[in-house]
């Protein structure tokens, strides 16, 4: 019997809605196909945009949305994609598969979908290959309400009013495909470049987001906080608010991947304590960044998170296209908890990607749609977003095969602005079940009620077969004098809502 024990008393962090984000960059077709299809499409849409991914991802209530990349942005010049369709410069995605790139989706096209999601804009800069002129223009285009040759520019292609950006990113990679700097040079862009990011709303701040480190380059963080963090002394919004960290699941390593759908216990294992790596990541980027900001105020942007396998079989290799199953489920429910529990440092994370491309919630082909594993797991964790983070903790086995040892459970518990708790607990065992008995301190219990995605290891939705793995009601829950007492079963995600 694994016990866990919660202090609903002890509230910790607030779990910005924003750890919840996405990504969306021009690569494959997660913008075109998987978000917009044109107005002309036969495809049910709004203004161009797929009315049946529109109403999943409000479901799931998509509280941010990243664009346009990745290694896109800083090869993006804005002002090819404003202005009349026919006009708009045809370009080559050399990132991502050299295919056309006609611009049909740029800057109104972003704000539209944002406005149709209900969800807040971040929006990832040139610095790489752009000037800083073009990333001032840009903001000054999107944010500044008065009479200026960019609000003019932007109301004669068709918005008489700006639009709020809520975060902005200087660059992106910028120790790899944004430009190779050491962190030093970067930095030092960064202050330059951040200098001409103007904040033309007082009440609506841009959040500036500095590129951050790959994976554990902790000389990255080093660098960047000791060169920007002391010139926002004492700390003002507006210098540096955060700094991005881009971490991926890759369970046979960078160069094999592996496939998404044919893997084995060994693997399995492997992606999970892969994954739990971001524990340590989290918590050694966040001892150098306590150093310089003891008091947190600077958030870690996870902006790139998830797995990353070789692409489906018969797909165009610069597209990263994959499938998702039970393990992305996995993957995606222990990231989750992991960020929860670093809320006091983690202001925001973005899976990659949105639609069609490595760990997506959603899959499209043609007019079909689907909801991955991941998906599911974003509904059911979306009660967390802004909530208060509160004690936790759960005793756990090791569990796994000689060479991939990890826990058998994690956890992370909520409570929302109504006093209901969330407590969200993922099985990594693929083969076996486990009774917990949860003490709930402090708290009469009078109704829970749970829900679970649960299926066997490779399990997975098709187009033919679409809700194959779907959330189901969890009843094998009781409340007992001191708690709860739930067996959870193997390979499985698990939301209990307590009142
Ligand atoms: O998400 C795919 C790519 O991964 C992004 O463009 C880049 O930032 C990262 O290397």
């Amino acid at each position: 019997m694994a016990k866990m024990v919660i202090n609903p008393t002890r509230e910790k962090s607030k779990i910005r809605k924003e750890i919840y984000g996405h990504f969306s960059e021009h690569l494959g077709r997660c913008i075109y196909e998987g978000l917009y299809v044109g107005e002309d499409s036969s495809i049910p849409n709004v203004n161009g945009m797929r009315t049946d991914v529109v109403e999943a991802l409000k479901e799931m209530k998509i509280p941010v949305l990243r664009w346009p990349g990745g290694c896109f942005a800083d090869e993006y010049h804005w002002k090819d994609g404003v202005g009349p369709k026919e006009n708009r410069k045809k370009i080559i995605n050399t990132h991502w598969g050299g295919v056309v790139e006609d611009n049909s989706f740029g800057t109104h096209e972003f704000f539209e979908l944002c406005r149709q999601l209900g969800c807040e804009a971040y929006v990832n800069g040139n610095l790489g290959s752009g000037t800083v002129q073009e990333m001032s223009e840009w903001v000054e285009y999107m944010t500044f309400d008065g009479v200026s040759p960019m609000a003019d520019w932007r109301k004669e292609n068709g918005s008489e009013e700006s639009w709020d950006v809520a975060f902005f990113g200087v660059g992106n990679e910028n120790w790899g495909c944004g430009g190779n700097m050491t962190p030093e040079f970067y930095a030092n862009e960064y202050r330059r470049y951040q200098t001409y990011v103007r904040d033309y709303k007082a009440d609506k701040k841009i959040y500036r987001i500095a590129c951050g480190p790959n994976v554990d380059d902790y000389e990255w963080t080093e660098g960047v906080m000791s060169t920007c963090f002391r010139h926002s002394q004492p700390f003002q919004h507006g210098f540096m608010d955060g700094l991005s960290l881009h971490y991926y699941t890759h369970p046979e390593g960078w160069e094999i991947k592996g496939s998404a759908t044919d893997f084995d216990e060994k693997v399995w294992y492997k992606t999970m304590a892969k994954t739990l790596y971001m524990e340590e990541l989290i918590t050694r980027h966040g001892a150098i960044m306590d150093k310089y900001d003891p008091k947190k105020e600077i958030g870690l942007i996870v902006d790139e998170w998830g797995t990353w396998f070789t692409v489906e079989p018969g797909t165009n290799p610069g597209f990263l296209y994959q499938q998702n199953t039970m393990r992305d489920a996995l993957v995606a429910g222990i990231n989750l908890n992991i960020f929860n529990k670093h809320s006091d440092r983690v202001h925001m994370a973005n899976i990659a990607q949105l639609v069609n491309v490595l760990q997506s919630v959603i899959l499209t082909e043609g007019e079909k749609m689907l909801k991955t594993p991941t998906y599911h797991v974003f509904n059911m964790y979306k009660y967390h977003q802004d909530s208060m983070l509160v004690d936790s903790y759960v005793e756990t086995e090791t569990i796994g095969d000689e060479e991939y040892q990890v826990p058998n459970l994690t956890e992370s518990v909520s409570v929302d602005k109504d006093g209901v708790l969330h407590i969200t607990v993922t099985n990594l065992s693929v083969t076996d079940a486990y009774p917990v008995d949860a003490e709930i301190l402090d708290r009469k219990i009078t109704k829970v009620q749970g829900e679970i995605l649960t299926d066997e290891m490779h399990a997975m939705n098709t187009f033919d077969c679409p809700d194959r793995v779907d959330v189901k009601a969890f009843d094998d829950v009781k409340i007992t004098e001191k708690g709860l007492s739930f067996t959870i079963p193997a390979c499985s995600v698990l939301h209990l809502t307590v009142q």
